[in-house]
């Protein structure tokens, strides 16, 4: 039986660990192909761990985490990901960014995907001017050499939780399975209205 816990505050820096390891196993497959290692999330996690606002849904079969999905004020997030935003005229207090969402493929499609939107949905609502949930997808090209040939997009899933695709999109960099170095890719961001 796998249960979905939401944290926030100081229980979230207590339980934060095993995000980590969570998107170095689920960023490595498609259509993310992210080479991390516990020293290049260490960053990520200190910073995400003392953000405030931020909140986390972790997903436990008994006591192992085996998905995570976050989320946090859109203020708090980094330039370039607000950056898109202000040049559209669109204040970032009015959005939730949710960040990863991470599940270890032996339990997807039993509704823990979903889960995690209804419990970051409801901290979303529940920040103080925020209207809208975001959150920024990679772009791939169709025609890409690490393609699995079953890859399903995840687009009618969001699309099915009343998200649609926006014209905003942010660059991230992150060294990639099949790079040398730390390659930019373009993220498109999405929305719902809450
Ligand atoms: C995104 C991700 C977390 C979704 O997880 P998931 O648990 O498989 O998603 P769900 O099971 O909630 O939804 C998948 C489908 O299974 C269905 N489903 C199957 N069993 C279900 C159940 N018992 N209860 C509810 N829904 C169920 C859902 O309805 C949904 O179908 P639909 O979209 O046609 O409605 C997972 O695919 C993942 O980790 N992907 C890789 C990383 C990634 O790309 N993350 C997103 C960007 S950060």
């Amino acid at each position: 039986m796998i249960r979905t816990e939401f944290f926030t505050g100081p229980a979230l820096a207590e339980q934060i660990a095993p995000l980590s390891a969570l998107r170095i196993a689920v960023f490595r497959e498609w259509p993310y192909l992210y080479d991390g290692t516990m020293a290049s999330e260490q960053g990520f996690m200190a910073g995400f761990a003392a953000t405030n606002g931020a909140g986390i849904a972790i997903a436990f079969d008994g006591d192992h985490a085996v998905g995570a999905s976050t989320c946090l004020p859109m203020t708090e997030e980094d330039d370039h990901v607000k950056a898109p935003f202000l040049a559209a005229g669109l204040d970032p207090a009015r959005f939730c960014y949710f960040g990863e969402s991470v599940l270890l493929s032996p339990y997807r499609g039993q509704g823990i995907g979903l889960k995690f939107f209804e419990l970051r949905e409801a901290h979303a609502r529940a920040m103080p001017g925020v209207t809208t949930a975001t959150f920024c997808a990679v772009q791939r090209p169709l025609l890409h050499n690490l393609r699995p040939a079953n890859a399903v997009p995840l687009d009618n899933f969001w699309r099915k939780r009343s998200y649609l695709p926006t014209d905003l999109s942010c660059n991230m960099q992150w060294k990639q399975i099949d790079s040398d170095d730390k390659v930019p890719n373009t993220l498109r961001f999405w929305m719902k209205s809450l």
